[in-house]
């Protein structure tokens, strides 16, 4: 069956997570009273609902759920029904204990918390299955219903008996023989061949595990067993949705996704959900280009296609050692950030405070007293209205990306649980500082995995691209012989599939893109700092690099120094110090002569300042430098979609993610759709911090 998409709605829809089973139903009747106050028209019900729909294995209970939806649908909401897997019930746990995780440490578990069932267990896998179908019979055709919410953010691992039968199953069918599992794992290091199925064990504490956290003796195995949790998850997911599919043909369904998670590769997955969701949550108060990366990996995930922040908070978190409130304005930058990168829909985590328990100071549309008089109550009623107000004009449209950025959640597991090299480099890091620089730089980034299709591209960066597999070299070449731009950083092009290293010069498939071979990988303690000389040989030269400054520039690198034996590139930056001052540390290959694309590397660690050089020397040859990008930390993010006549709808965010009010010429004509303003083209729009102009453009 065709997947059904994004669900169809008539504006961007805004609420989130409801759980009015913690209070006296006459407070539900305040709750909806503020609702409409705030235009919240969506409610996610029922996502830790399985202890009181089902209080033992013979006993199914609605009525509570029953009512809650009820009460919902008499309020013209739409509704996101949970599959309410998200936690299990206390019986589960005491009748079957397989259900509980065995930990790294290989500690069995006793009952506790939530989203901590193994993955492999047969009593999980059939009474979740069993929940899911009784909800899917009994709320398909609910009026209103909008998705179906499978779990709950999935994540962690198991290492029981039970999920070491499964790891052996999925290598069987990964691997077919011994021998050839034995040659992916390299196992005649160490002594490690296998002579029987029977015999691989979960690389844990006590097996593989080596030295610091994260660490495995044996890379090949740690790495399958990455995989095969993510795909023993899915199958749990894969399980509920075909339950729903048997009572629901056609609304859709998803998971809420987390961003940048290292336990769960997220491309793997991406087939089975019908559109991405996922909760937003930044670490810290100034990860403006963070939260735009990973708008921008979800959106990837579904090709582009429009996804639904699930949650965020409107106020505080509760899960950090320190917990700041959102400024004034900041939650509506963040939700219209949301929406400018592709969010068709703005939820929160949650609608009222919980009662207790960990997460009753977690910060709420309502608090613990109902109130709408508060600060953040008007914020989300302020940021309801201009959603209302804007209704249906920006729904569906796509980013026009001339940009890609490869994410690979292989690269990520290899690069992070490899010894050798530097610990304290990480590939999310190193992945932001790239996506900063661009984002900086103005550019509309998709960011897709390493099998997406890069001819509709003008750029590619690729950073720490560990592992290389599959035809991605070919299709990097391709970028480059028809004009393209692709930028290379360290790290990459070290290992295949496998994790075992090409019997070649690094970066192995790479090399004949990129023109040259690395021949040592020296690396430094955070704080070590390599000055790097970057100058552009030939500035005015073919394939132009215009709007770049021919000064040198120098940048502080840090962590990783390759040293380079250029094979047909070019030098564009030198390190200044230690016994390879003078060698290069960022090159550029011409391997079409000066009027074909050109393919870059860099080395090392740049600093922000090295990478921005970089990298708007690269958009710069295809005009793909932002009209703001003079100004830091204003961001623009645009949405296309087909107009009338034939033409292009496009619609711009101008968003000032500054401490301070800023002036900047507007980049285009048009109306501001929040305000009715009509702007012209280079009149000064002055944005107060926190401020968002979406302009409809003429
Ligand atoms: C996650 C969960 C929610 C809630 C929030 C609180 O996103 O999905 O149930 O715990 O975190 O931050
Ligand atoms: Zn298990």
């Amino acid at each position: 069956m065709l997947s059904p998409g994004v669900p169809v709605t008539s504006k961007i829809l805004y609420g989130g997570d409801y759980n009015p089973e913690q209070w006296p139903r006459d407070v539900w009747e305040a709750d909806y009273a503020a609702f409409g106050k705030a235009a919240i028209d969506t409610v996610t019900l029922g996502v830790f609902a399985w202890s009181y729909l089902q209080p033992d294995e013979e006993t199914y209970d609605f009525d509570r759920l029953d009512a809650i939806v009820q009460r919902a649908v008499d309020g013209g909401k739409q509704v996101v029904l949970a599959t309410a897997t998200g936690a299990m019930p206390p019986w589960l746990a005491h009748r079957y204990p397989e259900v509980c995780r065995t930990d790294f440490e290989g500690r069995r578990h006793v009952y506790g918390q939530r989203h901590n069932h193994c993955p492999s267990s047969p009593a999980f896998r059939r009474l979740s299955v069993a929940l899911a179908e009784r909800i899917a019979e009994r709320y398909a055709g609910t009026p209103g219903l909008v998705a179906w919410h499978v779990g709950n953010e999935y994540g962690g691992a198991c290492y029981c008996n039970l999920c070491a039968a499964g790891f052996r199953d999925w290598l069987r069918a990964r691997y077919g023989t011994l021998e050839r599992l034995n040659d992916a794992w390299n196992a005649t290091f160490w002594s490690h061949l296998f002579t029987d199925w029977e015999q691989v064990v979960p690389p844990n504490a006590l097996s593989e595990h080596w030295r610091g956290p994260d660490h495995t003796a044996f890379q090949g195995i740690t790495l399958d067993y990455l995989r095969f949790m993510s795909e023993a998850m899915l199958a749990n997911y894969r399980d509920e949705k075909a339950a729903i599919r048997r009572h629901d043909p056609a609304t859709p369904v998803t998971t809420n996704f987390m961003g940048l998670f290292r336990p769960i590769d997220y491309h793997r997955w991406a087939a089975d959900l019908d559109f991405a969701s996922w909760d937003n949550y930044p670490p810290g108060p100034r990860e403006h280009a963070r939260m735009a990366l990973a708008h921008d990996l979800m959106r990837g995930l579904k090709d582009g296609q429009p996804f639904w922040v699930m949650e965020q908070t409107p106020t505080i978190t509760a899960s950090r050692d320190v917990n700041p409130v959102k400024r004034p304005g900041v939650l509506r930058l963040w939700s219209w950030q949301a929406v400018a990168h592709g969010a068709d829909a703005v939820l929160y985590f949650q609608m009222r405070q919980s009662k207790g328990a960990c997460e009753k100071y977690h910060g709420a549309v309502l608090d613990h007293a109902g109130r709408t008089d508060t600060r953040a109550f008007r914020e989300v009623a302020t940021l309801g209205a201009e959603l209302g107000a804007l209704g249906g004009a920006v729904l569906g449209a796509r980013t026009p990306a001339r940009v890609a950025l490869l994410f690979d959640w292989d690269s990520w597991w290899a690069a992070e649980i490899t010894d050798g090299f530097n610990r304290h480099v990480k590939y999310p890091a190193v992945v932001l500082g790239y996506y900063r620089a661009l984002w900086q730089a103005g550019a509309q980034v998709d960011v897709v995995p390493v099998t997406a299709d890069l001819s509709r591209y003008d750029v590619v960066v690729a950073p720490a691209l560990h592992v290389v597999k599959g035809d991605v070299a070919a299709r990097l070449e391709d970028v480059v012989a028809r004009g393209g731009s692709v930028l290379a950083s360290f790290w990459s092009g070290r290992v295949d599939e496998d994790d075992n290293a090409f019997l070649a010069d690094v970066p192995g498939p790479l090399a004949p893109l990129l023109g040259l071979r690395v021949e040592e990988t020296d690396s430094a303690a955070p704080g070590v700092v390599n000055p790097v000389t970057l100058r552009v040989p030939d500035a005015g030269g073919a394939g132009g690099s215009e709007q770049v400054d021919p000064d040198p520039v120098v940048s502080d690198a840090e962590l990783v120094f390759e040293v380079v034996v250029p094979q047909g590139a070019e030098v564009v930056g030198t390190y200044g110090a230690e016994f390879y001052a003078g060698t290069p540390a960022v090159t550029r290959h011409r391997p079409h002569g000066g009027d074909g694309g050109e393919a870059w590397y860099v080395a090392t660690g740049l600093d922000d300042t090295g990478l921005a050089w970089v990298v708007r020397h690269l958009l710069g040859r295809h005009g793909l430098v932002g009209p703001y990008a003079a100004y830091d930390d204003v961001e623009l993010a645009v949405r296309e979609r087909p107009g009338a006549d034939g033409g292009v709808e496009r619609t711009a965010f101008v968003l000032n993610h500054r401490l301070d009010a800023v002036d900047v010429p507007a980049h285009a004509a048009g109306v501001d759709l929040l305000t009715g303003r009509r702007v012209a083209a280079g009149e000064t729009l002055h944005l107060e911090p926190t401020d968002v102009v979406v302009l409809r453009e003429d």
